[in-house]
């Protein structure tokens, strides 16, 4: 089976395609987050300068879009790696070792829930439910949904990765 969807091409940090971004939903109600998601989609993470582009285009300080920033696990403040693969935490998935799997997962990958690996191939991340609960665990690499996940199938993803990122 191949797990891998294409791996996602993001924009290089470009401080004016970002106000043009920022441009776009300033006649939203309350754009604050969904700058940064589009920004996030654009680039695929917040750029530190960033920052300070959306504050003052919104009139906030930097302390509190940096606060939004590091309060949803969603966005990134760093590059991701070539994949990023989302591990379900949630309750469905969860009673059914999704714990143990984030375990393996990070040993596979050899990086930490939260980062990157050193080669830059994979990210990883939790997530909560991901739509997906009938084929508890679920993860997700890229854009694919992946269902009944176990330590071999990792594994198998993991070479998979390898076979395109080395
Ligand atoms: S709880 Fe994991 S997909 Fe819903």
């Amino acid at each position: 089976m191949n797990y891998l969807a294409e791996p996602k091409q993001f924009a290089s940090w470009s401080a004016d395609a970002a106000s043009e971004i920022i441009d776009r939903h300033l006649s939203e109600r309350g754009p604050l987050l969904e700058i940064l998601n589009d920004l996030q989609r654009t680039f695929g993470f917040i750029h530190e300068d960033a920052i300070a582009l959306v504050a003052e285009e919104l009139n906030l300080s930097q302390a509190e879009v940096y606060g939004v920033l590091t309060f949803y696990k969603d966005l990134r403040t760093e590059p991701p790696g070539t994949f990023v693969l989302k591990i379900c935490k949630a309750e469905s998935c969860q009673s059914v070792g999704a714990n143990q799997l984030a375990e393996a997962a990070q040993e596979i990958f050899q990086t930490k829930i939260g980062s990157t690996s050193q080669d830059q191939s994979v990210t990883l991340e939790e997530v909560f439910c991901l739509g997906n609960c009938a084929l508890s665990p679920a993860m997700m690499v890229g854009e694919k949904l992946l269902g009944r996940m176990d330590v071999e199938r990792i594994a198998k993803l993991s070479d998979e990765i390898k076979s395109v990122t080395l």
